[in-house]
């Protein structure tokens, strides 16, 4: 189990994928799966500093961990918060058009990653959970 704290920061958004990418060396992925994980873990990054907060001084934290070869992450904000999240998750569906933002974080996430849960209150923040199975189960069991 692995616990980061940052602030909403577009600089830290590269650490955090590092630090990912650093945490799912140990299954041996193929680049497939390292480059989908780095990607869903880009967009949920960026979705909590883009949209949550107003300014770099919000807090975001990434915790990464692993069960029987599933992976989790869960990367929470405690920002504005999404009001309609079924509506959020719609592909092309975007609150910042203006900003060039495409809509597709949360598609890319449920694509490349195995589940994807968002939990979210207006006022309070968004934690978004994910989950993939990861690398060869025979590998690791020895
Ligand atoms: N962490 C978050 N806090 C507040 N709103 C969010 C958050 N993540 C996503 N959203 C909302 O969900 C919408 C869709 O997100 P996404 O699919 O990543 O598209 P995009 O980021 O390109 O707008 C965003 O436009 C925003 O309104
Ligand atoms: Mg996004």
């Amino acid at each position: 189990m692995l616990h980061l704290e940052f602030n909403s920061d577009s600089e830290n958004e590269g650490i955090a994928r590092i630090v990912t990418a650093a945490y799912i060396m140990k299954f041996d992925p193929d680049m497939e799966e390292m480059d989908d994980i780095k990607t869903a873990v880009s967009e949920a990054v960026t979705n909590c500093i883009v949209h949550a907060y107003h300014d770099p001084d919000g807090k975001i934290s990434m915790d990464l961990s692993d069960q029987n070869g599933i992976l989790r992450i869960e990367i929470k904000d405690q920002g504005i918060g999404i009001p309609d999240v079924k509506k959020a998750m719609e592909p092309m569906f975007t609150t910042k058009p203006e900003e060039e933002r495409t809509g597709m974080g949360f598609s890319f996430m449920e694509a490349f990653m195995d589940q994807v849960e968002v939990i979210s209150k207006q006022g309070e923040g968004t934690t978004v959970i994910m989950t993939k199975k990861i690398g060869d189960q025979d590998k690791l069991n020895g």
